[in-house]
């Protein structure tokens, strides 16, 4: 945690990242020792899109960092729904393959649901399928979604408490918004969720103890949208002119929150450190 000179503090998602990536790495050699082989994480990716080749690739580079097995599958542009759903069914009978990932989006994006239904859900280290995201509604131990995981461990590091807290999340999408509302829930936060149709949108922002903003639109949440004092998590990744934004405009921000996540080196390190947890978890066993 480093103070920045607006008086609020950084939460620092490499650092966060490195230490606990320290520790998977511990996990994962105990884990070859007892099994003999790696842990192993399948990432596909389909097409081109030119951020999802740095995700992944970033992925794949965290697996050899913490000493995960990657294997990665690349399909063109134009692979067909039965030839992705045909890998998908080879890796889940492919005993040294532990964690499943498919990349998103997807070229084809109304495919994606029934894709990713074909995940066996103890692999799926992504938390998308039906019976994991099912499980959290539920509140019961699971494979969750890693981008709001790795929100509650940032927010957690601050030492502040999200019990009794008002959190207001803003984006309800199946990969962020709506499993960190409900892993704010679980933690006893009171939680409002926002999207593109809400009302007055800064008169709930104001009122955030912990904002979470996850809508993909450049700086998009301004100063004297932010109580003072609240946590600011920031999941935008918008990349324009090869720069990457958050949602959050930093510099106005930094003026009332307490702690904030930066862009780049806030949430990002953290998505990818949860993918490997899960992926330990689920050769452990824990995604069943
Ligand atoms: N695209 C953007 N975020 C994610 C993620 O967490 N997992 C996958 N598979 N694709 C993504």
């Amino acid at each position: 945690m480093s103070e920045n000179l607006n008086c609020s503090k950084l939460i620092d998602g490499k650092a966060l990242s490195a230490e606990i990536r320290q520790s998977l790495k511990s996990r994962s050699e105990v884990f070859e020792k007892s099994f003999g082989r790696k842990v192993g994480l399948a990432v596909i990716l389909v097409g081109e899109d030119p951020a999802s080749k740095i995700y992944v690739g970033n992925k794949i580079k965290a697996c050899e960092e913490v000493g995960l097995k990657s294997f990665a599958y690349y399909l063109p542009e134009g692979a067909s729904k039965k030839e992705i759903i045909e890998l998908i069914e080879t890796l889940n009978s492919d005993s040294c393959v532990d964690g499943i990932l498919v990349q998103l989006p997807l070229p084809n994006k109304s495919d994606e649901s029934e894709i990713l239904s074909h995940v066996l859900p103890s692999k799926d280290v992504d938390g998308f399928h039906a019976v994991n995201a099912g499980n959290l509604l539920l509140g019961n131990e699971n494979l969750t979604a890693c981008t709001p995981s790795g929100i509650i461990e940032l927010i957690k590091s601050t030492g502040i408490s999200i019990e009794g807290k008002h959190a207001v999340v803003l984006g309800r999408s199946n990969i962020v918004g709506k499993p960190i509302a409900m892993l704010l829930l679980q933690n006893d936060a009171t939680v409002t969720v926002c999207h593109s149709k809400t009302r007055n949108i800064s008169d709930i922002t104001k009122q955030a103890d912990i904002l979470v903003v996850a809508i993909g639109k450049k700086e998009f949440v301004t100063g004297d949208m932010i109580k003072k004092g609240a946590v600011v998590i920031d999941v935008g990744m918008n990349r324009v002119d090869g720069k990457l934004y958050g949602d959050v405009n930093f510099e106005q921000a930094s003026k009332h929150a307490s702690y904030i996540t930066p862009v780049p080196g806030g949430v990002g390190p953290m998505t990818i450190t949860m993918l490997m947890s899960n992926t330990l978890k689920a050769a452990m066993g824990g995604g069943k």
